[in-house]
């Protein structure tokens, strides 16, 4: 009897012990979450705010609402390496990339905890989110279009180097090439910039990425010698002129080159065609001829 007694109240220990450990890991839970929601504020304007912006498109997608979107595993293997999960078959992911024009987002190196930490952020700014305004992004994106042909040149000096960096950053030349009149071809060590304004969603794109590199190789080279925000505008002018120069090329005069090109390459099969089979076809008249002779 007293043995049974005393199971019952190990028993009930056990019980209002793990009733304990529940509400601690409540509190912690709650607490942790919280702390998550500030921290991942923090990672989210370091690691992502170059190319995202809750709310509007910027050289990435609007997160808004992403975490109901996806699973929290997707999200994980997306942020660590889009490009394994896009290698691995992932429709989801490939759909996302090729929507965005084939721009890669970079790794992230940040910690497993770190990332759930960015995306509990992210999912707290889609609840509070409720008006996003996509108007913004239209006046955003064409706002260096007005900028004054001096604002232009000085961009272009800045990116071949003939005006310096007030803080001493390397002349963008060094690494990009742009197709310009007058600029004579650049780095091959990054990517061409000859479109990037457009590839990247207009002057969003560009101020997110001259405003918080996220590139390693750039953001060495800029590390301590920030670009100001004049200079910065001025390269987005520049870019901008340079990518609609470029594509008001391709309209008119590619063409004729293209047509003349494919012209002249078919006349000349014609030429090779018509010389072969006139030969060919004078011996084969030959060999009838003598066949039939043969045969009278
Ligand atoms: C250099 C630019 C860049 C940076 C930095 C970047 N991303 Fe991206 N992200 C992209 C682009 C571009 C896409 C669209 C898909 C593609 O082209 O690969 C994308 C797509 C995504 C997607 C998929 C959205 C969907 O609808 O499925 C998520 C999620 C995401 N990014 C989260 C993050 C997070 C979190 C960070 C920071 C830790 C981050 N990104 C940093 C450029 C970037
Ligand atoms: C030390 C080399 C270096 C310098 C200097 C540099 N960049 Fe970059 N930049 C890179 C690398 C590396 C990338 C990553 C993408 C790639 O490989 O092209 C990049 C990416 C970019 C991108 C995104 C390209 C895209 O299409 O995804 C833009 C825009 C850009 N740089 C603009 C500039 C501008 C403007 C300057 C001058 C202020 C500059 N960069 C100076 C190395 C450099």
């Amino acid at each position: 009897m007293k043995s049974k007694n005393n199971h019952l109240l190990s028993l009930t220990r056990k019980r209002i012990l793990s009733l304990e450990v529940l509400f601690c890991s409540i509190f912690i839970l709650l607490f942790a979450k919280v702390d998550f929601a500030q921290d991942g504020e923090a990672i989210f304007k370091q690691n992502c705010s170059a190319c995202h912006k809750m709310g509007m498109r910027l050289v990435g997608p609007d997160l808004t609402g992403v975490t109901t979107k996806r699973t929290e595993e997707w999200l994980m293997k997306w942020t660590r390496s889009s490009q394994a999960l896009i290698k691995s078959g992932d429709a989801d992911a490939k759909a996302i990339y090729d929507e965005f024009g084939g721009i890669m987002m970079p790794d992230q190196t940040i910690s497993d905890e770190e990332i759930k930490a960015v995306y509990a952020f992210i999912a707290s700014k889609s609840e509070a989110a409720t008006a996003a305004t996509p108007a913004v992004t239209e006046a955003v994106v064409n706002a260096s279009a007005d900028a004054t042909p001096e604002v232009i040149e000085l961009g272009k000096n800045l990116f071949v180097g003939s005006n310096a960096f007030s803080n001493g950053g390397a002349a963008c030349i060094a690494c990009h090439n742009v197709n310009y009149t007058g600029v004579i071809p650049g780095g091959l060590l990054a990517k061409d910039l000859t479109t990037a304004h457009s590839r990247l969603g207009g002057d969003a794109g560009i101020l997110g990425i001259l405003g918080a590199p996220p590139f390693p190789a750039m953001t060495q080279a800029y590390k301590g010698k920030a670009i100001t925000e004049t200079e910065i505008a001025a390269l987005t002018a520049f870019l901008n002129k340079v990518d609609k120069d470029t594509a008001n090329q391709v309209a008119s005069s590619p063409n004729l080159l293209l047509y003349g090109g494919a012209g002249g390459l078919v006349g000349l099969l014609v030429i090779i065609y018509l010389l072969w089979f006139v030969r060919k076809k004078d011996t084969v008249k030959k060999d009838i001829y003598n066949r039939q002779l043969k045969s009278i």
